[in-house]
């Protein structure tokens, strides 16, 4: 009877830790989060998470970006073997997969599985980083900042200073470095990594697994997706990085994870460490006002046309289903996202929780004079800019959107740079011949996925959506033109765009850049339209920037007030594209009244999912059978696990990251949010929050039974 009572005192304890929010910085673990993270079951100390001399588990994180925007990492992903083998999500990988798909080789469909090194396929342009060290230099920047100088005199000290400490702490090294601004510029962080340029894909399963449930499964729970694909890092021969060449070699990294086969239950520990981008906890509810009506309303609103008129074409055609399969994902995902957040943040009622802590702000500044006259205007003044901010903010969002619609016109105003250099007199054959090169570059990329009858589509729908919802003093030119040449018949327009134009065709264009002329190209109509839809941005978005300015200190001046008012906090920093780690637990939850949701799902709940071909359930033969011979040692028992959820606090750009038990072994790969909180990127719901990842075993099953791809089975350190 006792040793009851202690087990239910014990059961009571474990669920009254809840859900930590904080996506927490490896350099401050030791002395603000171990000793929480180790009462919660963990058994590494925090030197062998982030050690700056010796190896650790940071070694073996990988932030992914792109060679012009390294630092902005769009996923995560962890090396699982000692020659460089990485993790991430299929979701990650899908634009590589995407880009080597043909009709003849649709790897989107059918998967794709090196069998050897030499049939890795390259990806130019993807980086792969790993953190070598991070510092707080906070002391050196603030030193040179106080609150009187303006947002330009600001920036300005701030960029100069930070390049100085890049470069000296670059200097006789391979390192790139970086300074990030925390906690809404009141502290800086000095990141440093090694960028690896050679990245490799070398497996992902097919669509139908890695995409498994499609929209409609997207940012819910439960879930059966195979969400993982898997790359490598290549190194030069000396193990330096180096752009992709021949002879360069697998990395042989400092750390990778052992993968884990004894899989989760309720309560355990798990901690994820990746790149989360971007969250905005610090929020007031004025901002907030302008993310649901200024940004996720409208979004959601396009998107929807944007994505009927993709689906449409897509499904009568194979070549225009591979060459629009990656924009539809990157479009439909933060579509549902929208809509989704602004549900939870009215359900959830988010503002009024910002009003709380807006009310103990309020009442700690006007009890103290000092704090008044320092802190007294923040809350006002952010309501007034916010205020002024909102009608820009939509404007800016359908121009945006408009922008981001169709394609042609922005790939007309690049080019049209180059083209207006072509024709110019004053340049030299020489460099003539360069920029003809560079256009047929530029033009054989774009137009390999691109379809002329689909962009028209998106041209005459998006544009009328345009014109329907923004005051005319702020139509771009071309719309006026519509509205008056064509009447404001947007098909009209888009046929005569069709037939006129040099961009909305590869063989118009390589034409066009054979024979230029800048006086067909002043009046070709995509150009038309790429040059006022972005001079129109350039004019809303001047009188923006001293509200923006305005709104940046008050934003910093409410942190910093936060956090003295309760200076015994651990304060987490919002997610900004740096290394962070989350810990938590295994959890199931309650999404609403009288319905309960486990803590994972299996093969067998795939199986049961199955829907028509060419679905977003479709059903793969392969796996059926498997799946029928109970073919699952020694994976599973009698069953698979599929995906797990956590009460982990991750964001977009966390998706591939490493979900990792209590002994530091790889048990999942994290890929979603559950719908119900996903007002979560502006207040954390610690009873409703969930991280959905892919169980490791489902990964380690597929790569053995389904692909048969032993070879990456055997480089792995598996954990029985
Ligand atoms: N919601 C996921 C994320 O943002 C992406 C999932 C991709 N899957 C899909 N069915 N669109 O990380």
């Amino acid at each position: 009877m006792k040793k009851l009572l202690i087990i239910v005192i014990a059961l009571l304890a474990i669920s009254s830790v809840r859900a930590d929010e904080g996506m927490w910085l490896l350099s401050k673990l030791r002395q603000q989060n171990i000793g929480k993270m180790q009462e919660m079951g963990l058994k590494l100390t925090a030197e062998e998470i982030y050690d700056i001399n010796k190896s650790s588990v940071k070694d073996a994180i990988v932030g992914l970006g792109r060679l012009g925007a390294p630092f902005r990492h769009f996923c995560s992903a962890e090396i699982v073997s000692s020659k460089g083998l990485l993790v991430t999500n299929h979701h990650c990988a899908f634009g590589s997969i995407q880009s080597h798909s043909s009709v003849e080789h649709d790897y989107l469909k059918d998967g794709f599985w090196a069998y050897k090194l030499e049939d890795e396929l390259t990806n130019p342009g993807i980086t792969a980083s790993i953190l070598d060290r991070m510092e707080d230099v906070s002391e050196r920047v603030n030193a040179l900042l106080n609150d009187e100088m303006s947002g330009k005199e600001r920036r300005t000290v701030i960029d100069s200073i930070s390049k100085v400490i890049v470069k000296e702490a670059e200097k006789d090294t391979k390192l790139s470095g970086q300074v990030q601004s925390m906690f809404e510029g009141n502290q800086y962080y000095l990141f440093l990594y090694t960028i690896y340029k050679d990245v490799r894909l070398v497996g992902a399963p097919p669509q139908s697994m890695g995409k498994f449930g499609g929209d409609t499964d997207n940012w819910m729970w439960p879930r059966h997706t195979a969400d993982f694909a898997l790359y490598r890092i290549y190194a030069a021969p000396d193990g330096t990085p180096a752009e992709y060449a021949k002879e360069n070699v697998p990395l042989k990294p400092k750390h990778h994870l052992p993968v884990s086969t004894e899989g989760v239950k309720e309560g355990d520990f798990a901690m994820i460490m990746g790149f989360p981008g971007s969250t905005d906890r610090y929020l007031t509810s004025y901002g907030l006002e302008n993310t649901m009506d200024a940004t996720n309303d409208i979004r959601y609103k396009v998107r929807t046309v944007k994505l009927d008129v993709m689906r449409a074409a897509m499904a009568k055609d194979q070549k225009t289903r591979i060459q629009y399969a990656s924009k539809y994902a990157g479009c439909s995902n933060y579509w549902k996202y929208s809509f989704e957040q602004n549900k939870a943040l009215k359900q959830l009622n988010t503002k009024g929780n910002k009003e709380i802590v807006e009310k103990q702000f309020a009442d700690w500044v006007n009890a103290d004079a000092k704090r008044k006259a320092e802190y007294g205007d923040v809350l006002s003044t952010l309501k007034a800019e916010y205020a002024k901010m909102k009608a820009y903010e939509m404007t800016r969002t359908y121009l945006f959107e408009a922008l981001g619609g169709p394609e042609a016109h922005t790939f007309a105003s690049r080019a049209g740079d180059l083209i207006t250099k072509l024709c110019d007199k004053e340049t030299s054959s020489e460099d003539k011949a360069k920029l003809k090169k560079q256009l047929q570059e530029m033009g054989e990329k774009f137009y390999k996925d691109f379809n002329t009858d689909v962009d028209a589509q998106l041209f005459a729908q998006l544009f009328e959506v345009f014109n329907e919802n923004v005051a005319v003093e702020l139509h771009p030119e071309i719309i006026e033109l519509i509205n008056t040449k064509y009447k404001g018949d947007y098909e009209a327009f888009a046929s005569e765009l069709k037939a006129k134009s040099v961009f909305m065709s590869e063989s118009a264009f390589t034409a066009f850049v054979e024979k230029p002329s800048a006086k067909k190209l002043e009046k070709d109509l995509a150009y038309i339209a790429g040059k006022s839809f972005f001079d129109m941005m350039k004019t809303v978005s001047a009188p923006t920037k001293e509200i923006g300015e305005k709104l940046a200190k008050e934003k910093r001046l409410f942190v910093r007030g936060l956090m003295e008012m309760n200076p015994a906090k651990a304060w987490g920093a919002d997610a900004n594209s740096t290394l962070r780690l989350t810990y938590g637990k295994v959890g199931s939850y309650e999404p609403r009244d009288a319905v309960f949701y486990d803590y994972y799902t299996t093969l067998s709940g795939v199986i049961a999912k199955e829907g028509a071909d060419g679905g977003e359930f479709e059903m793969d033969d392969k796996l059926k059978e498997l799946h029928a011979k109970k073919d699952f040692a020694p994976y599973g028992v009698d069953d698979i696990h599929v995906n797990f959820i956590t009460d982990n606090d991750i964001t977009g750009g966390n998706s591939g990251s490493a979900v990792i038990n209590a002994k530091g072994h790889l048990i999942g790969t994290a890929f979603d949010g559950n719908s119900e909180a996903m007002s979560g990127d502006i207040d954390f719901e610690e009873n409703l929050q969930r991280c959905i990842n892919l169980d490791a075993r489902y990964m380690l099953w597929i790569i053995d039974k389904h692909a048969g791809a032993k070879n990456l089975i055997n480089e792995m350190t598996i954990i029985k």
